[in-house]
């Protein structure tokens, strides 16, 4: 296969684990050749670590578009509210994207990307990096089989481990929908709701109903006397959510948490990172963070053929992980994707005699790990082993999310929200 030619917009941490793929590929497959980050330390890092021509580095997107360097794709991986800003500028530009999910926070921009896109005849993959997770492409490929015939109902839960909610929900830089542009829905389940449409491939999403609420992380539930940070609160030792816990004593987050402070993660020392938690969002007060998002929520959908979807995620768990149950018309499946296998259940009517067999499906080898890469299940490398294919015009895997496959996923998303917000069912207009 060629090489591909890519640049990198937004050097930040997804953006590298994609191209990380540059350096990681069995054979080599991918070259970057330009990196975009108005964040000095990010584009740097990055352009060293690719071996960027300095001149091909840029702090300005605009410049980089001047610059008319040629490339088989761009990597979007900038922030959820930069989305539509960048993306625009890009396909109109012309540049085929590898686009970061969610792809926008609201109908109208996520179809003007969709009509510029079709005009400008880019192609753009959303980043959905579960549909390339061996555990859900393994149900796919089962339910495609026909052994649990058509799909009647899937139930689906994601949970949020407490220090991964703590530090991008609540303190970090999802914390806001007003400043993000994503509720944690579209932040954190847009992946669930493009599984719940990818795998019930059959029927389109047609009613929406939402409940959920910020009931954990509020003002009143603070310890009496609790003050703005943790650095001086006199709950500081015995709260379950102290920053100083979580960040002096564990250093969890690490490479979110101290991002920001203008020099490389692993060269910040503990003197600094206690000033940085003294006035900094990650060293906040978790009931007093200031941010507006919801810490649980359920979602159910109705589909055009009657089947129907329900979704609950909740944030702050003592465990982090996913969960799936498909009932069918000849089957089920069921499992946990952190346990790397699921049970596949299938009804027989044989001879007038009704029996059930079980099986369990192992996908634990099929998970590409490279460290890095064991997120979401192996999705993260799986999606640029396709991606590169896709672009080097080599075919689709199954998993390959083009533009038009993540949309109805959105549109579950936005109308959910506007169900939790109004109490009222959402139609979803076709
Ligand atoms: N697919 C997934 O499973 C998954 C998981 C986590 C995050 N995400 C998404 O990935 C995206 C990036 O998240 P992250 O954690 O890597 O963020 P990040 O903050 O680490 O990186 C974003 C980078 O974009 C840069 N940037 C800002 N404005 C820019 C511009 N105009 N042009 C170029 N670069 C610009 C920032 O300086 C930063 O370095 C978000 O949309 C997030 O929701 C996806």
């Amino acid at each position: 296969m060629k090489v591909l030619k890519a640049a990198l917009v937004g050097a930040g941490n997804r953006g590298q684990i994609y191209c990380d793929y540059s350096m990681d590929s069995e054979e080599k497959e991918l070259e970057i050749v330009a990196v975009v980050d108005p964040f000095k330390v990010a584009l740097e890092q990055a352009s060293e670590k690719y071996g960027v021509k300095k001149e091909n580095g840029f702090s300005d997107l605009d410049e980089f578009i001047a610059k008319k360097i040629e490339c088989d794709f761009v990597v979007d991986a900038t922030m959820d509210e930069q989305h539509y800003e960048t993306a625009m500028k890009l396909i109109n530009a012309g540049y085929n994207l590898i686009l970061e999910k969610p792809i926008t926070g609201n109908k109208d921009e996520l179809l003007a990307i969709e009509r510029a896109a079709k005009e400008k005849g880019v192609k753009i993959l959303v980043c959905h990096v579960l549909r390339y997770a061996p555990f859900y492409r393994t149900i796919k490929n089962v339910i495609n089989e026909g052994k649990i015939g058509k799909i009647i109902s899937m139930e689906m839960n994601e949970h949020v481990g407490k220090y991964h909610f703590l530090d991008s929900y609540v303190r970090g830089k999802w914390n806001s929908e007003a400043r993000c542009g994503s509720g944690f829905l579209l932040a954190k389940c847009c992946h669930d709701t493009d599984l719940i449409c990818w795998l019930n491939g059959e029927s389109a999403p047609e009613k929406v109903s939402s409940f959920g609420s910020r009931s954990l992380f509020v003002s009143k539930n603070a310890p009496e006397g609790a003050t703005e940070y943790c650095y001086n609160c006199p709950h500081t030792k015995t709260c379950m959510y102290s920053a100083q816990k979580t960040h002096l004593e564990q250093d969890l987050m690490a490479f979110q948490t101290w991002r920001d402070m203008g020099k490389p993660v692993e060269t910040v020392t503990k003197e600094e990172k206690e000033e940085w938690l003294k006035h900094n969002t990650y060293g906040k007060c978790a009931y007093n963070s200031g941010g507006d998002i919801v810490d649980r929520q359920s979602v159910s959908v109705e589909f055009e053929n009657g089947s129907i979807a329900t979704l609950t995620m909740v944030g702050g768990c003592s465990k982090a992980g996913r969960w799936i149950h498909l009932v069918g018309t000849e089957g089920e499946i069921e499992g946990f994707v952190e346990e790397k296998k699921f049970r596949l259940i299938r009804f027989h009517w044989d001879d007038g005699k009704y029996e059930e067999s079980e099986e369990t499906i192992d996908i634990s080898k099929l998970i590409v790990d490279k460290g890095k890469y064991g997120g979401h299940g192996g999705g993260d490398y799986a999606l640029m082993y396709d991606a590169v294919r896709f672009f080097a015009g080599e075919g689709e895997s199954a998993s390959i999310t083009k533009l038009d496959d993540s949309i109805n996923g959105h549109l579950i998303v936005y109308a959910a929200e506007e169900s939790r917000k109004t109490g009222k069912i959402v139609e979803i207009e076709k």
